[in-house]
């Protein structure tokens, strides 16, 4: 018989340990993916009541049996066209949606290229379809170059477009135009630019964003050309084998998206952002600055990530510690996330307790 208990104390020891944070209120979160602050938005709330008065709680079924209601066809419909694409359909989650993709497409591809950052659930999906690993360095042009000029036959190509625990932007049009010449599929997992850029999908290729990040709720979306959402609907098995979110979830999500498009959110977030990076440049505190609402501080050792969030959470702000498998050993750092409803105030005060705990 395995001894669990042995093995958590191994993991304890690394001080890799993983454990839930119950945050109360007085806390301010600095670490949320609900970038727009749409989760607690009264608009959406109030969508959210009105779909279940109308829908019910549940879906009921998976997509294909029953459980594929007005709603659920109404936001595949508002997203495509936000998208700007033919067609889309909706994942129960982001990495769900990633596994869908690469279990389409498992009879069809002979390579798959990530950027060495991508995120686990795209690692896993490669893994999911039994091909080799293969990791272009981060970002890097010249190492995709290099390494799709050795594959044979048919491949996709996949990056973040804004990486999730750098913050960094993929050059989408450099990597789209290598992998059209190689007459690969181009695939972009957008789940943290999605509510705050504009959608940047070049033709013909595969763009996934989850609904539970900026839109602040829960599932996650692939768009695309008809054909190929057509064929998903065939042959994704974590589409098919599922149930369907919650129609009230997509009623919610239709208000979400509207606020996205009206834009005051998004103004909020990217003023908190100049004042972020410009406040931490001014205090000299050692930032990976990034365009996007990720900002994270490296600090190496997975000891001291734990100990600020300890000591960020004493002065009221909570920052969480990323450590290994989910970044590279050596590289732990406390990835700050900005919202548009944090106040300066707010960002100020957790800053100079940022630059103290250091
Ligand atoms: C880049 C990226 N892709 C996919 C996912 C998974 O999305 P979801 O949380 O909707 O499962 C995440 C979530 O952390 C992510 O950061």
């Amino acid at each position: 018989m395995m001894d669990f208990s042995e093995k958590n104390k191994t993991i304890k020891k690394q001080n890799l340990y993983r454990k839930h944070r119950i945050i109360d209120d007085s806390i301010i979160n600095f670490c949320s993916n609900d970038y727009l602050s749409l989760k607690n938005h009264p608009q959406v709330i109030e969508a959210f009541k009105k779909g279940l008065n109308q829908f019910g709680a549940g879906s009921g079924s998976s997509h294909l049996v029953s459980g594929h209601s007005k709603a659920h066809q109404k936001l595949q419909e508002a997203l495509a066209n936000y998208t700007n694409q033919e067609n889309a359909i909706l994942f129960s989650t982001g990495y769900m949606a990633n596994i869908g993709v690469f279990s389409a497409l498992k009879e069809e591809l002979n390579w798959v290229l990530q950027d060495k950052l991508n995120h686990a659930s795209l690692l896993d999906a490669n893994q999911l379809i039994a091909l080799k690993i293969q990791r272009y360095l981060h970002n890097n042009i010249v190492s995709l170059e290099n390494k799709i000029k050795k594959q044979d036959g048919n491949g996709m190509v996949v990056t973040d477009n804004i990486f999730s625990m750098e913050g960094d932007k993929a050059n989408i049009n450099a990597i789209y135009n290598i992998v059209k010449n190689k007459d690969a599929i181009f695939m972009q997992d957008d789940a943290h630019g999605f509510g705050l850029f504009e959608p940047d999908i070049p033709n013909n290729s595969i763009y996934m964003a989850t609904l539970g990040k900026s839109a602040g709720l829960m599932g996650a979306f692939v768009a695309g050309n008809y054909d190929f959402i057509e064929f998903l609907i065939q042959k994704s098995r974590p589409y098919i084998y599922t149930t369907a979110i919650s129609p009230a979830v997509c009623i919610a999500a239709l208000k979400s998206l509207e606020l996205i498009i009206q834009g005051e959110q998004k103004i909020k977030l990217f003023e908190n952002i100049y004042f972020f990076n410009e406040l931490s440049k001014e205090l000299e505190i050692p930032i990976n600055h990034s365009k996007s609402a990720i900002q994270p501080l490296i600090v190496k050792s997975n000891e001291k990530a734990l100990s600020i969030t300890d000591k960020l959470l004493k002065s009221g702000f909570y920052v969480n510690a990323i450590r290994p498998p989910t970044v590279a050993k050596n590289s732990s750092r406390l990835r700050i996330t900005l919202n548009a409803n944090h106040t300066k105030a707010e960002i100020e005060k957790l800053l100079i307790t940022l630059k103290n705990a250091l």
